[in-house]
């Protein structure tokens, strides 16, 4: 057994994929912070945004939000790591595992004695699912009388696949549980997100691992992760990568779809990447490995536990109705600019209408056109 798993990691570190995780992406969370140190003492470019609830309190001056009779707010991953930090954090959830999900639910109604939250079961790499919890949610509101709306939605579930899987739906898993799920997830809840009578907001939870990803041709091979299965070795660190910048270039476009072009201001769209946490992302990494990339992370003062990894997400979800747009990082209401790549509008506006018609062919299929 011992012997199996030292083999097991033993071929994972002769891995260029491992190395590039280990090395690259831990370059690129210290130049983060070192961002976050520059400009609060040197360029005092940095941009702060105080904390509000005007998506979670019903006690609000503003009536329209008053009239909500429990503000909704969905998280997805919520069984585990930043997820569930988070559900205690705003006691409302979404998930995968119902089992888990049952688990988070009753510790947060043990622990807060009004929590109102309800676990759905979800798999954001499958459109059919996201589509059932699309009808279940629905249904959920109208039972309990609630308003036909949503207020907040939190893209945060996402995993770190190192071997090629696909789905039923012909797609790489990572990519389509990164950014294709929360990609649908999105558009199919824009309605809800609009009806609400009060400002409603999308918060997509990406990574600093981002800003390794130096170019990026968009098709719809490469978004569905097809073109991967084609390589002899699975690049996992690269589609992790990869799937996160796209999930950058969606935020910031849907962005510019919502507020810049329509002139909503109903809706914001926010990025929060929460650093280095230690949860259980790493859970197809050999346990020595992650372990050890766990205490060197430590080591380094770059780990944070989920308590804390989620104060970027909170800011995002606190910043004030008309911040949208902005990437937090950090913690302490701090936002940083991500990579240049992800600031491409003319590849964000490709990705979106080449995920657009991904989502269309899937609707096709599901015949849902609501
Ligand atoms: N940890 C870090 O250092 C770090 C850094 C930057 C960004 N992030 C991002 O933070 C987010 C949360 O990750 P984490 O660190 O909290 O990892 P985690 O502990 O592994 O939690 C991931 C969550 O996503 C859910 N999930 C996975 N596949 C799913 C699917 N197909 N459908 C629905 N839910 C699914 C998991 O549910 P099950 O338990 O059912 O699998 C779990 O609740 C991810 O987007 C990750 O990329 C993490």
């Amino acid at each position: 057994m011992v012997v199996n798993k030292l083999k097991e990691a033993l071929i994972f570190l002769c891995k260029g994929q491992f190395w590039r995780m280990a090395v690259m992406w831990t370059i690129s969370l210290i130049l983060s912070y070192l961002q976050v140190f520059a400009q609060r003492h040197y360029l005092r470019k940095s941009k702060f945004y105080e904390r509000s609830s005007p998506f979670l309190s019903t006690a609000s001056s503003n009536p329209a939000i008053a009239s909500i009779k429990k503000p909704i707010c969905i998280i997805t991953g919520a069984s585990s790591g930043l997820g569930a930090a988070v559900s205690y954090a705003l006691a409302k959830e979404a998930g995968r595992s119902l089992h888990s999900l049952s688990k988070i639910v009753s510790e947060i109604q043990e622990h807060i004695d009004d929590a109102s939250v309800k676990a759905f079961q979800v798999d954001l790499s499958s459109y059919k699912s996201i589509l059932s919890f699309k009808h279940a949610l629905q249904q959920w509101l109208l039972d309990s009388d609630l308003h036909c709306s949503v207020q907040l939605l939190i893209n945060n579930a996402g995993i770190l696949a190192t071997s090629y899987r696909i789905t039923a739906e012909q797609c790489d898993q990572m990519m389509s549980t990164n950014y294709i799920g929360p990609f649908c997830l999105t558009k199919l809840l824009l309605p809800l997100l609009e009806q609400s009578p009060g400002p409603s907001r999308v918060v997509n939870v990406t990574s600093f691992t981002h800003r390794n990803v130096s170019s990026m041709e968009v098709a719809g091979e490469t978004i569905s992760g097809q073109y991967f299965s084609k390589l002899s070795l699975y690049p996992f660190a690269q589609v992790y990568e990869y799937s996160k910048l796209c999930v950058l270039l969606f935020t910031y476009e849907l962005h510019r779809q919502v507020c810049l072009v329509e002139k909503s201001h109903s809706i914001s769209v926010i990025a929060a990447d929460p650093g280095a946490v230690k949860t259980n992302i790493m859970r197809e990494i050999p346990s020595c490995l992650s372990w050890f990339a766990f205490y060197i992370l430590k080591l380094l003062g770059l780990l944070q536990s989920p308590e804390v990894g989620i104060d970027s997400v909170l800011d995002a979800v606190h910043a004030p109705p008309e911040t949208s747009g902005v990437y937090f990082f950090g913690g302490n209401g701090r936002t940083l600019r991500s990579s240049r790549l992800s600031y491409n509008s003319k590849l964000a506006k490709d990705l979106w209408d080449d995920s657009s018609q991904i989502f269309l062919e899937r609707q096709l299929v599901y015949q849902d056109t609501t």
